[in-house]
């Protein structure tokens, strides 16, 4: 492959750029930061690294042509409509996502969906060969690039590969329903190290391996002959390295006098309720929002909570709507909402205020700041950065996270009300139990989860992950055994703080 143009020793690769090409109604065109996790915990990783980063900058037609922005080299990967459709809205998020989210919704397959989600992988590893330097580091995010490592490893044998998954990763049951799991295993492959957020997901890929392709797992590796011409057997690691958020940046931001006195004014301009509920999501079905808006709506029936003592605001961040599914989920949750606010609202202070939109960080933080209750209540979730945020912004010790057990955040915040999603008897309970707990109770779990997320921010998750893709399939000399135990001591006390759940659900007959 000849190599023209910047080529760069770190090259990351994700389907979205950190900023989105955004084309006004004058045709005018501007780039605006991408949403989603993704960006935000990458975005202070990449600050002041040379290094090159290739995705999609979410619009469809040719790509733009690469770019700088601040430090960072972007180079964008195009994709015509059709290819948006079938690509992204169709095998990533109406295939995989299901699938890897415990098929919440059912998931669709489709043979033209994968042939193309197979056309743009290959578009993204060749963007990735041209900007990757002579045995750059790669670093490949998420499910939307799962056949990369190995494309990418047909064109550039010279480079180290990594990928790196935000979502979980299910089990063989489930993702043995995809019709293209040997492929996808065998795309995996192609990389050096599988980075998951949870021991789990590595277990259940090595699982996969073993069960659905035959191969030999040892520990957290899997050796196996790739297919193809090259016979070299190769050894690759998979393990968990959970992700976290920018502490220092986000409490830093949290602590400017801009963002408190807004903090103040959000409070103010909702009536100074006594108790403010705050719910923060992709409007997506994983979230679990339509089980937290039962749970809230049956404290307002029950006359455990009500305007203007008590009042929720949800931030729902608009995606992915041409997906059917989360169309649905939005019709849903705004005639949900629509009829709470009809039945409860009291003039002059509403039950729930619905703001279908995103926001820039500085007015999340305001948001955080003037929370006193955050419900965090996901089905099923990789991490949830939104509870890691909330948490940083808390530099007052104040504030109380409700936090559902199918978020890989509650491995590491053990100090949250923890609830079940499913059990809306527990939700309900868990509230009220955040919103009654003591106040030095409730400082003490906030100090505790604040120094967690501070000694485990995305810096340092960062530099794990490089570690280890640099060193496998041999696990990285620093740290490594001290992450294990953390792991297995986290494991000991998610099962004490079941145990404490199921207890409190089964005494309210839930
Ligand atoms: O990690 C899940 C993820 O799909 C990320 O890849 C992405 O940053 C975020 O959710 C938002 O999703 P989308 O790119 O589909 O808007």
């Amino acid at each position: 492959m000849t190599l023209g143009g910047p080529t760069f020793d770190l090259v990351v690769a994700a389907n979205r750029l950190p900023v989105d090409l955004v084309i006004d109604a004058d045709g005018k065109s501007t780039w605006e930061r991408s949403p989603g996790g993704l960006v935000s915990a990458m975005e202070s990783v990449m600050e002041g690294r040379d290094a090159a980063w290739v995705g999609w900058a979410g619009e469809s037609g040719e790509a733009p042509e690469p770019f700088h922005q601040h430090d960072l080299y972007l180079q964008p990967v195009g994709m015509s409509a059709a290819e948006i459709q079938e690509f992204y809205e169709g095998f990533s998020n109406d295939t995989l996502w299901p699938i890897y989210h415990d098929v919440i919704v059912p998931a669709s397959f489709h043979r033209s969906w994968w042939n193309t989600y197979r056309t743009v992988n290959h578009r993204f590893a060749q963007a990735i060969a041209q900007v990757a330097a002579q045995g750059a580091t790669v670093w490949v995010h998420d499910y939307q690039l799962q056949l990369v490592p190995a494309m990418l490893r047909a064109l550039r044998p010279d480079v180290r590969i990594g990928w790196f998954n935000h979502i979980p990763f299910p089990p063989v049951e489930l993702f043995a329903q995809l019709p293209w799991r040997r492929a996808l295993v065998e795309g995996l492959l192609g990389a050096d190290f599988l980075g998951f957020q949870r021991t789990a997901g590595a277990e259940n890929f090595l699982r996969v391996c073993r069960r659905l392709l035959g191969l030999t797992t040892k520990g957290d590796t899997v050796t196996f002959t790739p297919p193809g011409d090259d016979p070299a057997r190769r050894t690759v690691r998979a393990s968990a390295i959970p992700i976290s958020v920018d502490f220092q940046g986000l409490s830093a931001l949290a602590r400017t006098p801009a963002v408190i006195a807004r903090a103040a004014e959000i409070r103010a301009s909702l009536g100074n309720p006594e108790i403010l509920l705050l719910g923060v999501d992709r409007l997506d079905y994983t979230k679990g929002i339509r089980h937290r808006l039962k749970a809230y709506e049956e404290l307002l029936r029950d006359k455990a909570v009500s305007p203007p003592t008590v009042t929720l605001m949800q931030v729902a961040l608009p995606n992915r709507e041409r997906v059917d599914a989360y169309r649905v989920l939005r019709d849903e949750l705004e005639r949900t909402v629509g009829r709470i606010n009809g039945e409860y609202s009291v003039l002059g202070s509403t039950a729930i205020h619905y703001l279908r939109r995103s926001y820039p960080r500085d007015e999340m933080a305001a948001m955080f700041v003037a929370a006193d209750v955050m419900l965090v209540t996901p089905l099923r979730d990789g991490m949830n950065l939104v509870a890691k945020e909330y948490v940083a912004c808390r530099n007052d010790l104040g504030g109380a996270l409700v936090l559902s057990e199918f978020t890989g955040a509650w491995h590491e915040l053990q100090q949250a009300f923890i609830c079940n999603p499913h059990d809306i008897e527990g939700v309900k309970l868990t509230i009220m139990r955040a919103i009654t707990a003591p106040e030095d109770d409730r400082r003490r779990r906030m100090k505790t989860m604040r120094k967690r997320v501070a000694d485990n921010d995305v810096q340092r998750w960062a530099s794990l992950y490089l570690d280890s893709l640099a060193s496998a399939p041999l696990k990285p000399h620093r740290r490594t055994r001290a992450s294990d135990d953390e792991v297995r001591e986290a494991e000991r006390a998610d099962r004490a703080n079941l145990r404490a759940s199921d207890r409190a659900s089964e005494r309210s007959g839930g």
